[in-house]
């Protein structure tokens, strides 16, 4: 099993599959983002040989992010590989939503077992000016279908911003009384592409966590292996609410995962380190060699991220990395 110096265990592993993403929501990307297409994203053989010497060090969650990883055509087949390598239980991925009613059902086939899917408004105007695009009702229909499935845990993701002060809170609060879900409401984060939309936009996780309290919502026992969300629950809602509060003191205590860039990069945290080029380790199945290059490198984890410090510039924005 890999762990760091302060004791923390990774068995979950990160892995993006593509920067490219066809969103391009305000609080990510708030200048646009301009990629080629050609990148050379790391193949589904590469992707094969990464899980397998992660699954040697004790792996056993893998969630596929992206940019938007169902843009890639051959999803249906990486998850199928990641599913197939022994030592790994869970395959997961983080989605906009918008080929959810085409693609689900390949998903599963390939024997997919969890979805996150992002849902920043539940109002179409809203939902429209954060992600530049029209695909509310889509998204809410391919969520419906996945809720179908009885073995397939689904999330919906949605990043705090000002519209919470103002309505979008009591929107999702009324959609949770009838719907079994868990809704993840995710801080804002500050990276080199989006200083002056945080400044105008940050809510802090404290004060919707004190308004639920007050509401009778109720804390989750947290597992030891539960990752950063703090989960609540209340007995007149059907769904569950997430708190992710990246700027909390303890937040990086339960770190619990590491990630993969689609280029092939190793990164021990989300922000500010330029990640470690995998690729030379990859040319063969010899896991060996990749193994040993991945456990040195734990030693260098830090006890928590830099969000707290000046940007280094080294997080454009969190596309590159999946968040
Ligand atoms: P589960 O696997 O279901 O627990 O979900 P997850 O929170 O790991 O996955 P998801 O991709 O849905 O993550 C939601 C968002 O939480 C990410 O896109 C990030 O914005 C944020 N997040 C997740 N992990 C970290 C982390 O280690 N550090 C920071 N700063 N933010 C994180
Ligand atoms: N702050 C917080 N979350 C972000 N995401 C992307 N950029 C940011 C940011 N600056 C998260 C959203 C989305 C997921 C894929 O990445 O939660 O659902
Ligand atoms: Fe939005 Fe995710 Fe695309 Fe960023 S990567 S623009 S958060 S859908």
């Amino acid at each position: 099993m890999l762990t760091d110096n302060f004791g923390r265990r990774f068995y979950y592993l990160r892995l993006s599959i593509t920067d490219v993403c066809n969103f391009r929501c305000n609080y990510c990307l708030p200048d646009g983002y301009q990629c080629d297409n050609d990148r050379d994203f790391l193949s589904l053989e590469e992707i094969i040989r990464v899980v397998r010497a992660f699954a040697k060090l004790g792996t056993e969650k893998i969630r596929i992010t992206g940019g938007e990883p169902s843009l890639r055509k051959d999803l249906p087949e990486i998850i199928a590989a990641c599913k197939a390598v022994p030592g790994i239980k869970q395959v997961a991925i983080t989605t906009n939503g918008y080929k959810l009613p085409q693609m689900l059902p390949s998903w599963v086939d390939a024997g997919l077992d969890a979805l996150n899917v992002s849902i920043d408004s539940l109002d179409p105007k809203q939902f429209h000016r954060i992600t530049g695009h029209d695909k509310l009702a889509t998204i809410l229909e391919g969520l419906a279908m996945a809720q179908q499935y009885p073995k397939l845990k689904v999330k919906v993701n949605a990043v705090l911003m000002r519209h919470f002060t103002s309505g979008a809170m009591n929107q999702y609060l009324q959609w949770l009384k009838h719907t079994p879900v868990t809704l993840r409401l995710i801080e804002l984060m500050q990276t080199g592409d989006n200083v002056r939309f945080f400044e105008e936009q940050h809510v802090g996780g404290e004060q919707i966590k004190q308004s639920l309290l007050s509401d009778g919502w109720l804390p989750e026992i947290r597992s030891k292996t539960a990752g950063p969300a703090q989960e609540f629950f209340h007995s007149d809602f059907q769904g569950k609410i997430g708190l992710i509060m990246p700027y909390s003191k303890d937040f990086c205590a339960s770190c619990n995962r590491l990630r993969i860039s689609a280029l092939g990069k190793l990164h021990l945290c989300l922000f500010a380190e330029q990640g470690l080029d995998l690729r030379q380790y990859l040319q063969s199945d010899d896991t060996q060699p990749l193994t040993e290059a991945i456990a040195a490198l734990m030693t260098d984890k830090k006890a928590t991220h830099f969000l707290h410090d000046k940007l280094t510039g080294a997080t454009k924005h969190l596309a590159m990395l999946g968040g």
